[in-house]
This record gives structure tokens, sequence and C-alpha cells, in this order.
């Protein structure tokens, strides 16, 4: 991952939408300071992405392509974790190395969040999860949550909520909420595809929360589905699209 493209913060819709508060570095400043929405825009991400997008790909790939967007993205969101020194014998003599200190906590939201949560405990096994279940009612879009479970002492963790789709915003300031009363402090979100709209609300309602996505689309659609986005998350995740209505919301 090239670091310049790693916080190359805002993009061609977001940069036109006042809603958004787009803070510019240059290159030489990577991450000397946590911004609101950290656009990834590595290669392999936007391979990963496109093919997510596509209409025609089947459940089997798309859960693939789910966790290879899900570990580059994850990768980007821990790249300043603290480390502690160790070290290690390797067959030739010691060798130093760091090791993760920072206690993880990861917070899938269900049902689509779940299509990200092994990527990242791959990266970080020793992470604690938190489930968050929401659910948007599909006439008005407004999320409602069924579930929840958080682990204890999110005060001391730092916590990646992960959803691959920030619409309206509604579902992820709701899990935002949950977490920030359950005690977190370092929140930072994972998505795959974010629309204009919900990366504003989040900046409004959780301006501390970090946002990590590969793009900012353009807009949402009457039926506030993120266009052109790649439908619904969930059902193309588990399969779950009725062969005669697409996942788009219509
Ligand atoms: C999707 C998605 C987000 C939410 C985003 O979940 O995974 O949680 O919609 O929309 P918003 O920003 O407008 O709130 P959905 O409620 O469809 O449930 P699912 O994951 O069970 O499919
Ligand atoms: N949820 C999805 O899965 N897709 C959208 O475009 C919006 C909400």
């Amino acid at each position: 991952m090239t670091e310049d493209r790693g916080l190359n913060v805002g993009s061609r819709s977001s940069d036109r939408d006042p809603r958004i508060a787009v803070i510019r570095h240059p290159p030489s400043l990577l991450y000397s300071s946590p911004v609101p929405v950290h656009v990834v825009d590595h290669p392999l991400v936007h391979d990963a992405l496109v093919t997510l997008r596509d209409a025609a790909t089947a459940p089997e790939l798309f859960r693939r392509m789910a966790v290879r967007i899900s570990l580059l993205l994850a990768a980007e969101a821990t790249r300043d974790l603290p480390v502690s020194p160790v070290t290690v014998r390797t067959p030739l003599g010691p060798a130093e190395g760091r090791r993760i200190s920072a206690d993880v906590v990861v917070a899938p939201v269900l049902r689509a969040g779940l299509g990200m949560l092994d990527a990242v405990l791959e990266l970080i096994p020793t992470a604690r999860v938190g489930h968050i279940g929401l659910q948007r009612d599909e006439i008005t879009a407004i999320a409602s949550q069924y579930y929840a479970k958080l682990p204890r002492d999110l005060d001391r963790s730092v916590v990646l909520m992960i959803d691959p789709m920030l619409a309206t915003g509604g579902s992820a300031v709701a899990a935002l909420d949950l977490l920030k009363q359950a005690g977190a402090r370092d929140v930072r979100m994972i998505c795959i595809v974010a629309a204009p709209e919900g990366v504003a609300l989040v900046q409004r309602q959780h301006p501390s929360v970090r946002i990590y996505t590969p793009v900012i689309d353009r807009e949402l659609n009457t039926h506030k589905f993120i266009v052109p986005g790649l439908g619904d998350f969930g059902d193309r995740l588990y399969g779950t699209v009725d062969a005669d209505v697409p996942a788009t919301g219509r």
C-alpha cells in the first residue's frame, strides 16, 4: 500500500459536496493527526470493489471479494495501533520485532458486517467481538436495533466498527451511539461503499470517528440505496436476493 494513496482524503464527489468536511494533508503529513475520512485508494482495493459492484458477481465470489477488500481496509485502519518491542529467536539468533499491544474490539453491524469479520480476525486473531444487530426498514430506511452484545471495558480498546454500506448513516450513527454509550472512545468505522449523506451524518453526530472507505459514491436513490453502489450487500453476500427483484432497492 503506497502511503500517499493510503491517505488520499476526499474524493471527486466529496470534493463537490458541501456537507462533507474534506481535510487535505500533503502526502508528507501522513497519519500525523486523525482526519474524519480516509479514502483508501489502493489498486487492489479498487480491483475487489469493482467485482463487488458487478451485478453478475455470484455470492461465492462476492464473499471472497468482501474478505479481500476488508483485509486491505482493516490494514489501513490499524496502521497506527500501538506496539510493544519483543525479541524472538530465529534459527540464526535473536531478532527484535514488535507486537500489537492494543486491545482491539471488532464490532460488526449485522448482518452485512459479518462478511467483513473473518478478514479482521485474520489480521488480529486476539480481537474481541461485539455484535450489533440493526435492520433498516425497507420503506422508511430507518434502522432499528434488534440485538447487541458488546465486550466489557471498551474505554481501553481500539474499536473497529465494520459495516460495508454507509448510506443514510442512520445505522452507523445508531451503532456508534451504542458503542459510545458502552464507553468506547477510540472508534474507527470501516465501510466498503459510502454515500455523501452518510459520511456527513457520521461527521456531524460523531466527529471523532474516523471513517475508512475506498470510495464516496454519487448519491442515494429515492429508496435510500447508494448509486451506483453495489445493491443490497447483505442479500448479495448471503444469496437472499430474489432473482426477479434485484438487490437495488426497487
Ligand atoms: C444495510 C447495511 C447497513 C445499512 C446502511 O443493512 O449493511 O447496516 O443498510 O444503510 P443506512 O446508512 O441508510 O442506515 P440492512 O439494514 O439492509 O440489513 P442487513 O445487513 O441485514 O441486510
Ligand atoms: N444497504 C445496502 O446494502 N445497500 C445500499 O445501497 C444501502 C443500504
